[in-house]
């Protein structure tokens, strides 16, 4: 219904393409595993009443505070370390999972910073929640990820806070307090680079708040073993593309998308059309590229 388009991907989910994703995260299972089991009682609002008559025979007290949770996941860390990619198989897993099948996933754009025109941005932030909510409408299920969320829910606390910043984390806010009504069937997943700027409001609010890191070594030699699979690098050769990309110095170590967007494209370059990917091309762009910067948060 609106023009704009506010929104980067609407996907119904469950999703092909995302659950073959999922295969190449690394660690995700592990990562689905702990946020679902925190994710259950929020996604399950809905039964708890039923749950606790059944099991307690009354109304618990208890149920109500629970119900009070906001459908509000946190993920924050640097650039690269798998913050959306993991949002965006988590919804797909959880709808996935729950039996139903009508659920949708929502990526809010940063257009939805709009122009800059007095009231836009907070006008642009109730379209996306409207629509979300249209979707999820009586029975379904909607997931919203509110990408490089710094940029939307920045704390309203800071001196360079403008009033019409100030509107958009009051709008967010707004927006996901209203989600409550739905019992858990409308969960919303804000990525930032950097926890210590999101309002504080927002902060307490969310009910998994998750940091994402860059890769260790062990990390870094599952995910080249992986991804080189069939190049022909004997475990020495890996050995060494482990070191390299790791943290030397003041350097800190590669993100999960500094060596898959970047260090595998320029190594490949050397080495297409004419010749076989060689242990070389990947090493001399390892030692020649570097990392992406640390955010700074604090
Ligand atoms: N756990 C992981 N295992 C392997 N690759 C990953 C992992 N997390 C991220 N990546 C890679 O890094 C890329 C960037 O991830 P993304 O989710 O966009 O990072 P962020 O949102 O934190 O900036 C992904 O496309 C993916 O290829
Ligand atoms: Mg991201």
């Amino acid at each position: 219904m609106t023009q704009t388009n506010i929104f980067d991907a609407k996907t119904p989910l469950p999703d092909a393409p995302l659950s073959a994703r999922e295969k190449t995260l690394l660690g995700f299972d592990g990562r689905y595993r702990k946020i679902h089991d925190q994710l259950r009682l929020l996604l399950n609002l809905g039964e708890l009443g039923a749950w606790s008559k059944a099991k307690h025979h009354k109304n618990l007290q208890l149920c109500d505070l629970v119900a009070e949770q906001y459908p509000l996941v946190i993920f924050y860390g640097d650039v690269g370390t798998g913050k959306t990619a993991t949002a965006e198989c988590i919804a797909n897993r959880l709808a996935r999972e729950s039996r139903t099948e009508d659920a949708q996933l929502f990526r809010l754009s940063n257009r939805v910073r709009g122009s800059g025109k007095v009231g836009e941005m907070g006008t642009l932030l109730t379209q996306a929640f409207h629509e979300v909510v249209q979707a999820a409408g009586k029975s379904r299920r909607a997931f919203l990820i509110i990408d490089e969320g710094d940029s939307l829910a920045a704390s309203r606390s800071q001196e360079h806070s403008h009033h019409e910043d100030k509107v958009a984390v009051n709008t967010l806010i707004q927006g996901v307090d209203d989600l409550r009504r739905f019992g858990g069937r409308v969960v919303v997943f804000l990525c930032t680079n950097r926890l210590s700027v999101l309002d504080a409001a927002l902060q307490r609010r969310a009910a998994i708040v998750e940091e994402f890191i860059r890769p260790d070594d062990a990390e870094r030699q599952a995910l080249l073993a992986m991804d080189l699979d069939g190049v022909g690098l004997t475990d020495k050769e890996i050995k060494e593309l482990v070191a390299a990309t790791g943290p030397r110095g003041k350097q800190p170590g590669w993100t999960f998308s500094d060596i898959r967007t970047r260090l595998y494209p320029a190594a490949l370059a050397h080495a297409f059309p004419d010749r076989a990917l060689t242990h070389k091309d990947l090493l001399d762009v390892a030692n020649s590229l570097r990392p992406s910067p640390v955010m700074e948060d604090k």
